[in-house]
């Protein structure tokens, strides 16, 4: 409940919503009518820094020109063709991607969801035609806390119980490992009928959780040893988000794109979506070698909407982008700055504990239990101050601003959780 007084005309559009619309969202008291680049504004035209951005979906700004126009150019010329017959974007679409992030194919889909349902089917595929597993046994390692997307099959290896309760029966298959644990990793590993793990190689959803620095390439590395996949689910921290261009990459020095591609823990499956289409339009993609995507002939997987048109040019000029503005690198150097300033403000305040992230996807935790009220107030106090942020879970506030925020803008957004800690 909001404990401000909305005006008349936000009050009836979320009265509409109330009515109408399922209660599956818990949204803040603000109805946005308008964006661009880091801002958005409310349907009387306050103006505030979108510091969620569609859940790192809006990594290149809102309503990017080059991308915009992408979109308009190629709906106005030829929207959707399905893949019963070929349209002349998606295999140059196919080409720029894949050769952007290295691997031979890519498998393209709408949303992250139903890009983690295809790796998962193209997991158990490969472990039965080509690593041997026996019939209907194959076992995806995935971790506690983790947060794939909605679907019957995701959720049923969710630990979250508003994902599941009352959601079952479950699809089995899946083997639940803590995250951040070489040692359970690797007990897991060597059960039978393995295909695969399942990893966000930072947990999002879950709270903005940062494995160590060498989990990633160990568990890459463990993988191989058992002769497993590791798929990544880059979904939100993919594009940028975290300072390079894959969070695999870790502190890659890059600048951009990599030269020699993905050396850190290349994954055998890189699953992408949200920034992807710089938020304008539902793109999402599974990328992997011929050794595994010939594993899915014609008639095997699908979606009327994957490949088309609109979401190929969309998703090669949101790619584009991250590259032209070096988002990245504006990702790495302000989101080292972001969390030098919030430990300067949490030295002095008893309200946040901790600060925690990398690149411009960044966590606070408020000091109080997972059941108060208290972070949800203070995103609440944070919109009347001009700024749009909402709590993972309890008390985390997960804070992911669009890339192209520059740093006074950020320095602006400082300030404003800094008054509004010091006035909560
Ligand atoms: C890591 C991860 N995977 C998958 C998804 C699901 O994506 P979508 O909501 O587009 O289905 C999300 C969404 O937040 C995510 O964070």
């Amino acid at each position: 409940m909001s404990t401000v007084m909305e005006s008349n005309i936000s009050q009836e559009i979320i009265n509409l919503e109330d009515k109408h619309g399922a209660h599956n969202y818990h949204p803040l008291p603000v109805v946005l009518a308008k964006g661009e680049g880091v801002y958005v504004w409310d349907v009387d035209g306050k103006k505030y820094f979108d510091f969620l951005s569609a859940y790192s979906a809006v990594n290149q700004g809102h309503c990017h020109p080059k991308i915009t126009q992408a979109l308009i150019d190629q709906a106005q010329t030829l929207a959707l063709t399905s893949r019963a017959f070929y349209n002349d974007s998606l295999g140059v679409y196919e080409k720029y991607i894949t050769e952007y992030f290295g691997f031979d194919k890519v498998l393209p889909m709408n949303t992250g969801a139903e890009a983690v349902e295809t790796a998962i089917k193209l997991a158990r595929k490969w472990g039965y035609e080509k690593k041997g597993v026996v019939e209907n046994a194959a076992k995806i390692i995935v971790c506690e806390g983790n947060f794939h997307g909605r679907t019957t099959t995701i959720v049923s290896f969710s630990s979250d119980p508003d994902a599941n309760n009352n959601f079952g029966p479950f699809t089995p298959g899946f083997i639940k490992i803590p995250y951040n644990d070489l040692e359970a990793l690797e007990n897991a590993l060597q059960q039978e009928n393995v295909v695969a793990f399942l990893v966000e190689p930072i947990q999002g959803e879950a709270g903005v959780f940062v494995p160590n620095e060498d989990f990633l390439s160990s568990a890459r590395e463990l993988c191989t040893t058992y002769k497993s996949l590791f798929i990544a689910d880059e979904v939100q921290t993919g594009i940028a988000r975290t300072g390079s261009l894959l969070a695999v990459c870790g502190n890659c020095s890059c600048e951009n794109k990599c030269e020699k591609q993905i050396t850190y823990s290349t994954p055998d499956i890189l699953i992408l979506g949200k920034a992807l289409s710089g938020g304008v339009y539902p793109v999402s993609a599974v990328l992997a070698n011929n050794h595994i995507m010939d594993v899915i002939k014609p008639g095997q997987h699908g979606s009327t909407f994957g490949g088309n048109p609109i979401a190929a040019k969309v998703a090669i000029a949101a790619l584009e982008v991250v590259l032209e503005e070096q988002l990245a690198l504006n990702a790495r150097k302000l989101g080292n700055l972001f969390r030098a300033e919030m430990n300067r403000i949490i030295e002095s305040t008893d309200l946040i504990l901790k600060v925690r992230g990398k690149g411009l996807l960044n966590a606070i935790i408020v000091n109080d239990t997972e059941e108060s009220q208290t972070a949800w107030n203070l995103c609440v106090a944070l919109k009347e101050n001009g700024l749009l942020a909402k709590p993972t879970h309890g008390n985390i506030i997960r804070f992911a601003p669009p890339l192209v925020i520059t740093e006074s803008q950020l320095m602006e957004c400082v300030a404003i959780i800094e008054k509004t800690i010091r006035e909560f």
